[in-house]
């Protein structure tokens, strides 16, 4: 990867530019006293003709681990930058670190650290020239130790001589949290960090931020990835620039499974006589696939008959002549959830008129 053509233009350097600072911002933390780091309400935001963000409003306490999910195209992005102040709301009002992020934006830069889906590093720069670069457009003095103790804890310090360019995605990665947390930042804010890099540096970084939210660090971040939203206190699903829920993910698992529903993994050949059972019987409310692996959700069932209705199932199947392999009550996923959620929002939203906005990652 090749870095910004320079610090003077491009969305690149404008984003740099949004979080850099002109003092650490330790001496700004907790200033407000607030326990809330970001409050959103009522909040729009259209480009042309499309929605891109639709009456949204949620809170991130202090110290929160907050993600933000969503399919490609519902408005995660667009919300992050508000918060940021890159863009104006079109309607509501959202305060970043108790303060108007657009009139207020030179003092919360000092405050946030933005790690943007298009950071970019520079490629023919050091480890160690890079963490430079971005500490002196923070104005931070005396990074040096800030830096060493960021190459310690990230474990890159022996990789500190090497270009950016020659360093490993997950690496790459690393480097670009160390740049954004330089100044010292209360609220870090990440749009998709992980997104293309492999599960185990994934799972060091999130070992990273789990630490640093110990530590009493805010974080808000979006991601694609199901299983980093488990990682966090509180979830807000987007689509189509509309939040269908916002609570933890432990709230969303026990209401997911709605009190007369049950779910079944079935693993059966051939696939398709299962998945035709959605539409045979009234006692499926949906068969979703993944993989080899079917989730059939059951209506009229009571937890507790779980079992039982699931033997019945596959006995049932088996009679019809399908060969099941395996077949068992599952508590639902998150993503079940997050399928059934927004499955249900589009049946529900399906006359009202909409902007074409979502493009449904697949
Ligand atoms: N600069 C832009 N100009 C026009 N439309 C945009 C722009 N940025 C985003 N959009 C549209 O706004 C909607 C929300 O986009 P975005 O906030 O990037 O969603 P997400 O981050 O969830 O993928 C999408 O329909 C997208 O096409
Ligand atoms: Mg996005």
């Amino acid at each position: 990867m090749s870095g910004p053509a320079g610090a003077g233009g491009g969305a690149a350097a404008r984003e740099a530019a949004a979080s850099a600072a002109g003092a650490g911002a330790a001496a700004a933390a907790g200033a407000d006293g607030g326990a809330e780091m970001v409050a959103v309400e009522q909040l729009t935001r259209r480009y042309g003709k499309v929605v891109a963000v639709d009456g949204i409003g949620f809170r991130v306490g202090r110290g929160e681990m907050f993600g933000l999910i969503g399919p490609d195209g519902a408005g995660k992005t667009t919300t992050l930058r508000v918060i940021l102040g890159l863009l104006a709301p079109d309607g509501g009002t959202v305060r970043t670190c108790g303060l108007d992020p657009i009139r207020r934006g030179a003092e919360l830069s000092r405050r946030i650290g933005y790690l943007s889906q298009r950071f970019s590093l520079y490629g023919d720069l050091s480890v160690d020239e890079n963490i430079a670069f971005f500490a002196a457009i923070h104005g931070v003095e005396d990074w040096k130790p800030r830096r060493d103790e960021l190459l310690e804890r990230l474990r890159m310090a022996p990789f500190r001589g090497r270009l950016a360019d020659r360093l490993s995605g997950g690496m790459r990665q690393k480097l670009a949290l160390a740049c954004t947390l330089v100044h010292t930042p209360e609220l870090l804010v990440m749009d998709e960090p992980t997104t293309g890099v492999d599960p185990v540096s994934r799972r060091d970084f999130w070992r990273i931020l789990t630490r640093l939210q110990g530590e009493g660090l805010t974080i808000l971040l979006t991601t694609p990835y199901l299983d980093e939203a488990e990682r966090c206190q509180t979830v807000a699903l987007m689509d189509h620039g509309r939040l269908l829920t916002v609570s933890s993910p432990e709230e969303l698992r026990a209401g997911g499974q709605g009190a007369h529903q049950v779910m079944v993994e079935i693993i059966a050949t051939p696939k398709q006589r299962t998945q035709e059972l959605r539409d045979a019987r009234r006692d499926v409310a949906d068969v979703e696939a993944f993989g080899e692996r079917l989730h059939v959700t059951l209506r009229g069932v009571e937890p507790a008959a779980a079992g039982e209705a699931c033997r019945k199932l596959a006995a049932e199947l088996a009679a019809a002549g399908v060969e099941v392999h395996d077949a068992r009550a599952v508590s639902p996923s998150l993503e079940d959830i997050f399928i059934a959620r927004i499955r249900a929002d589009e049946a529900g939203g399906a006359a009202g008129s909409r902007p074409e906005a979502a493009e449904v990652r697949s």
